[in-house]
C-alpha cells in the first residue's frame, strides 16, 4: 500500500476496520509537544554528531516549531490514516520541508519515540501534580490558621473519642498531600529518563550521543539496556498507583465533608458553588462534589489495574499491546488533576460552625481519658484507673449527665482520691491544650507542625 509510511513491502490495502482498530491519534494527539520537543533534540544531536548536516536540523527545528505552531492554532489536519501522533508530525514535516523532513527519524524508532514521548509526557504530569497538591495544601494550611482553637469531638471507629483542635484535623490532610507529592518527585526520578537510542529494540549502528538528547530535554539521564527501554512502561505503573493513593486521600476527605454538611452534624456550610439542589426536594443542597469524586476513584484504580494487565506477560521487546497505555494516564490524569483543583476550591471557601463543633463535645464522653490520667497523677495505676473511670460513665450515663455535671461526691464514691482541681482537668479545652506531645493537637505541637507543612509550600 503506496500511502502507509511502512507500506513498502505490502501489497493490499488495510481492511476496513483495521484503520480504526489500530490508530492511536486520536487520543495520542495530545503528545504533541513532547513529541516536538524531542525530534526536535533528536535532530540537533544528529547534526552535532555528523549524521545530518547543520542546514538540515535547522530546516527540521524550525518546521517542527511551525506544526507546533498549527496544532496550537487548530489549523493542523490530524489523519487518521497515519495511525498516530508521530506519523502525522512526521509526514507534516516532510510536506513542508521535503527531503530533510525524511531524514529525521535516522537512528531512531518509534518504538524508542513514544517511550521518550509519554515519559516526557507522565513527567510534566507529575510534576503539575505536584504544584497542584502544594496549592491545596496552602488553602488547608489558611483554614488551620484560623481554627487552632476551634475544637471538635476527634474520632475512631467513628465514635467519639478524644476532643481535638479543628486544625488538627485538617492539618492530618496536609500531612497526606505532602507524602503524595514527594511520592510523585520520586517517581519523577525514575520517569524521566531518555530511551532515545535504544531505536527499534537492539541499539543503532549510527554514532548517536543519547546524553546530549537528555541533557536537551532536561531529564535525569538515559536508558542502560536497549531492549528494556523500548519495553519499560513502570513509570507509567508507578504514576497510575500516585495518582490513585492521591484519589484515596481526597476521598477521605469527601466523607468527611459528607458527614459534616449533613445537618444532623452540621459542622461546615458547603460553598453554594460546590453544591447542588435537588430536583424535587427544594430544601436540599447535596454535596454531590464530593460524592462524585468519591466515585472517581473507582476509576483511576482501574486505569491502574488496566495498565497493569496490558503489561502481564508481555513477551519482549515492544509489542503493540503497549499502545493501551496511554488511554488509562490520560484518563486519570485529567481526573486527579480536575479533583485536586476541585478539592482546594471548595476548601478554601468551606466554612465551619464551630459552636455546633463544640456542642456536640458535650456527647460521648470525650475526656473520659483525661479523668482516667488524673487518677493515674493521684498515684492509681492505669488499668486501675481505666476501671474506675468507666463506673464514672456508666454513672454520668445512667443520669444523662456528662462526666463534669457529676457532683464532687458522686465522683468520690467511686474513687476517695478525686478531689475539686478534677473540674479543671475535665474542661475539654485543657484536654485540647495539654497535649503538647510532638505532633499532637495542642497549639505548640499545631505551630510546628505549621512550620514544616509551610516550608513544603513554599
Ligand atoms: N502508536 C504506537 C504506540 O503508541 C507507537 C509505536 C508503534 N510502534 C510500532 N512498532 N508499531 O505504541
Amino acid at each position: 500500500s503506496e500511502t502507509k509510511m511502512w507500506g513498502g513491502r505490502f501489497r493490499q490495502q488495510t481492511a476496513g476496520l483495521v484503520e480504526a482498530y489500530t490508530e492511536s491519534v486520536s487520543y495520542d494527539y495530545l503528545l504533541y509537544a513532547q513529541d516536538i520537543a524531542g525530534s526536535s533534540a533528536h535532530a540537533k544531536m544528529l547534526a552535532k554528531q555528523g549524521v545530518l548536516t547543520q542546514d538540515e536540523a535547522t530546516q527540521i527545528v524550525n518546521g517542527l516549531a511551525q506544526i507546533k505552531k498549527e496544532i496550537e492554532n487548530g489549523e493542523f489536519k490530524w489523519q487518521q490514516k497515519l495511525e498516530d501522533v508521530h506519523m502525522n508530525i512526521e509526514s507534516r514535516l516532510t510536506e513542508l520541508i521535503g527531503e530533510a523532513g525524511k531524514k529525521l527519524h535516522t537512528g531512531r524508532s518509534r518504538n524508542d519515540q513514544v517511550a521518550l514521548d509519554f515519559r516526557l509526557f507522565v513527567s510534566d504530569s507529575l510534576r503539575n501534580w505536584q504544584e497542584l497538591l502544594k496549592a491545596l495544601c496552602q488553602v488547608f494550611i489558611n483554614q488551620a490558621e484560623q481554627h487552632i482553637h476551634t475544637l471538635l469531638p476527634g474520632c475512631t471507629h467513628m465514635q467519639p473519642a478524644q476532643p481535638v483542635s479543628l486544625a488538627q484535623h485538617l492539618l492530618a490532610y496536609v500531612a497526606m498531600f505532602k507524602r503524595d507529592s514527594e511520592r510523585m518527585n520520586d517517581c519523577d526520578k525514575r520517569t524521566r529518563i531518555s530511551p532515545l537510542g535504544a531505536a527499534a529494540l537492539a541499539g543503532t549502528t549510527y554514532p548517536l550521543n543519547p546524553l546530549a538528547v537528555a541533557d536537551e530535554l532536561k531529564m535525569y539521564g538515559t536508558f542502560i539496556n536497549s531492549m528494556d527501554a523500548v519495553s519499560d512502561r513502570d513509570f507509567v505503573a508507578e504514576a497510575l498507583f500516585c495518582a490513585g493513593l492521591t484519589m484515596t486521600h481526597l476521598s477521605r476527605i469527601c466523607e468527611d465533608l459528607i458527614i459534616w454538611a449533613n445537618p444532623m452534624f452540621g459542622f461546615i456550610n458547603l460553598p453554594d458553588a460546590y453544591a447542588t439542589g435537588s430536583s424535587i426536594m427544594p430544601q436540599k443542597k447535596n454535596p454531590d462534589v464530593a460524592e462524585l469524586m468519591r466515585g472517581k476513584v473507582g476509576r483511576v484504580y482501574g486505569d491502574l489495574f488496566a495498565l497493569l494487565t496490558t503489561l502481564k506477560g508481555l513477551p519482549m521487546t515492544y509489542n503493540r499491546d503497549l499502545q493501551e497505555d496511554k488511554q488509562p494516564f490520560f484518563d486519570a490524569n485529567q481526573t486527579v488533576s480536575h479533583s485536586i483543583q476541585l478539592m482546594t476550591g471548595m476548601i478554601g471557601e468551606l466554612t465551619f460552625n464551630p459552636q455546633k463543633m463544640y456542642k456536640a463535645l458535650k456527647q460521648g464522653f470525650l475526656n473520659a481519658t483525661e479523668l482516667a490520667d488524673y487518677l493515674v497523677g493521684k498515684g492509681i495505676a492505669f488499668r486501675e484507673a481505666h476501671h474506675i473511670t468507666g463506673s464514672a460513665v456508666a454513672l454520668a450515663e445512667e443520669k444523662n449527665l456528662t462526666l463534669e455535671d457529676l457532683q464532687l461526691s458522686e465522683l468520690q464514691s467511686l474513687c476517695s482520691l478525686i478531689d475539686s482541681d478534677v473540674y479543671e482537668v475535665l474542661k475539654v479545652e485543657n484536654a485540647v491544650a495539654r497535649r503538647n506531645t510532638p505532633g499532637g493537637t495542642g497549639e505548640k505541637s499545631i505551630k510546628a507542625q505549621l512550620e514544616i507543612f509551610k516550608s513544603f509550600v513554599k
